[in-house]
This record gives C-alpha cells, structure tokens and sequence, in this order.
C-alpha cells in the first residue's frame, strides 16, 4: 500500500504527533509498505489539500493529536477529498475531542463520568466554582496541557483565586470536575475489542506532560493490579463508549478509580479518538499484552480503515 502518514500539526501536542508519525512510517516501511511523510504545519495549511491529492496514497494514516487533526476538521476534509483514513470519522472525532459534549453523549448511556460544569476563567478570581479538591481542563486538550488540580490547601499546576497566573488563561473558558481522588486507569480499544487496563502510576505528584513523555517518570502497570471486577467494568465502559461515539479503528479512554468506592467509584473521564502512538504510548503497550508488535498494531489500525 501506499500510506500517507499525516503528522505534526499545530497543537500542543505537535511534538507527540511527530514522534507518534515517524514511529508509525517506520513500522509501516518494515511491513514492505510505501510512505509519504507529511508534516502538516501552519505556513502549508492552505497547500494540504494539493499535497495529499498530489501524493495519491491508498490510505492516509491519521498520526495528528489535538487541534486541528483529533477534532473533525482534517477529518473533514479527507472526507471530502474522497480519501480513506484512520480512526475515528468526523462526527466521532467532534464529539471527542470536547470533554462536555462527550459527557452530553455518553452519560445518558449509562456510562459514569465526573459532573462538570464550564466556568469562565475570570470567574476564578473570584470564587471557587465548586467545592474543593476539583480540576479544572480545557475542554480540548489533550496530554494534561493546561490542566491544574485545586486542592483545599493550594493546587497542583496552576494557583487560582487571586494567585499567580497559569498556563489555563489562555483559555477563556474551561471544565471544572469534581476530583476523583485514587486511582488512574486506561483502556485501548482495537476494533470490537477493549485490549487491557493499565494504570499509570506518577513518581511525580501528578501525571502531567512530562510525566507522561518522560521515560520513567510514570510507572506503567499493564495489566493493572486490580479486582477482576473493576477490569471488566472499566473494559466494557470503554468498548460502550468507543461505540456509543462511533468511534473507528481504535480509542483510548482515560478513567479515575476511587478504590475505597469499589465498582461505584469508576469514571470514565475522556475519549482519546487519536490516542498516542509514541515508543511510550499506552495503547502500543496494550498491544504488546495481548500479543501485537507495535508494526502488527499498526496494520490493524490501517486494515481497520478498509474495514
Ligand atoms: N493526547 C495523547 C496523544 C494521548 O491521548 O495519548
Ligand atoms: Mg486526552
């Protein structure tokens, strides 16, 4: 096949994508496949379009994180262009990326997630939107950017109230959740399949950006020591909500397991539809578990886009 693996971007998370998209053009040149490499960058945005129908290729492997690439609008237009892609189509991908509209879509299935609310950013000078510990997130990052826990005696990320400013004004509004105090779980799904439970265990004080791409900072327990009970609950959450989004090819969703809970204490907290595909990546270790290299799992990602 000839693959065009579509990387880079303009988010936050460009550098993720691009160490996602030369690990998957690697494993796609191991299996005996043609690629084109396309960093999609700001300056070029306007020449996407030309580059991808001049390129031609059978499939476009879809290696984006954030905004724009996980949220509908590339995924528009290579559905306009007539081009197959993978993971998930536009509608999944719009739904997805937005943690409120994802609750909006998965609570009325039964599927349990923290209440949140959006507040205004300049509201928190004033007052605490809820009882603290709670979190506030932009609705649409990903990798814990602009993340902060606000806890009764300060906060983890950036102070709030009439303290120091922090990375979460850039965004004007943002989701506050009630914090799930314990565990950190996560599931991939691979077609009809959820793969296993990890669960990610920081050395810092909170699993963050750097926690997350720095080799060591986090501990990876897969599968997850935890009760049979809990592992099939957070699976089968995460298979329903993978499906309830439409969701294609494969998702990684994010939970909080407050273990003094039991069942009752599982959260599905995000959809990822564009789940990281770094050497550190969750869902590449998931395979491994249940017995796909990194290059099989990503042939199955393509093969599921011919599905
Ligand atoms: N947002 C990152 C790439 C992930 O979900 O793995
Ligand atoms: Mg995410």
């Amino acid at each position: 096949l000839h693959v065009a693996v579509l990387m880079g971007g303009w988010s936050s998370e460009r550098e993720v994508s691009l160490s996602s998209g030369s690990g998957v053009a690697e494993a796609l040149e191991s299996l005996g496949h043609r690629v084109t490499r396309v960093d999609m960058t700001k300056e070029r945005r306007t020449a996407l379009a030309a580059d991808l129908a001049a390129a031609a290729p059978d499939v476009v492997f879809n290696a984006l994180h954030g905004v724009p690439g996980e949220d509908g609008t590339v995924q528009g237009l290579l559905h306009l262009m007539g081009l197959r892609y993978t993971h998930s189509g536009l509608a999944a991908s719009v739904i997805a990326i937005d943690k409120q509209l994802t609750k909006n879509a998965l609570v009325p299935h039964g599927i349990r997630m923290p209440g949140g609310m959006m507040v205004g950013s300049e509201s928190l000078y004033a007052a605490d939107p809820m009882p603290r510990p709670y979190v506030l997130k932009p609705v649409n990052e990903g990798s814990s950017v602009g993340v902060a826990i606000v806890t009764a005696h300060g906060n983890y990320g950036s102070p709030i109230g009439r303290d120091v400013a922090g990375p979460w004004q850039e965004f004007p509004m943002l989701l506050a959740e009630p914090f799930i105090r314990g565990r950190e779980l996560t599931v991939a799904v691979l077609g009809d399949r959820a793969l296993a439970v990890t669960e990610l265990v920081p050395t810092s004080e909170f699993y963050d950006y750097d926690a997350k791409y720095t080799d060591g900072l986090t501990v990876h327990i897969c599968p997850a020591q935890i009760p049979a009970e809990i592992a099939e609950s957070a699976m089968a959450m995460a298979l329903k909500a993978h499906h309830v989004l439409g969701c294609r090819g494969t998702s990684r969703s994010d939970f909080r397991w407050d273990d003094e809970q039991g069942e009752a204490g599982l959260y599905l907290l995000e959809v990822n539809t564009q789940p990281g595909m770094t050497k550190l990546s969750l869902v590449p270790e998931q395979g491994r578990h249940v017995g796909l290299s990194y290059a099989q799992l990503v042939q199955r990602i393509v093969d599921e886009a011919f599905a």
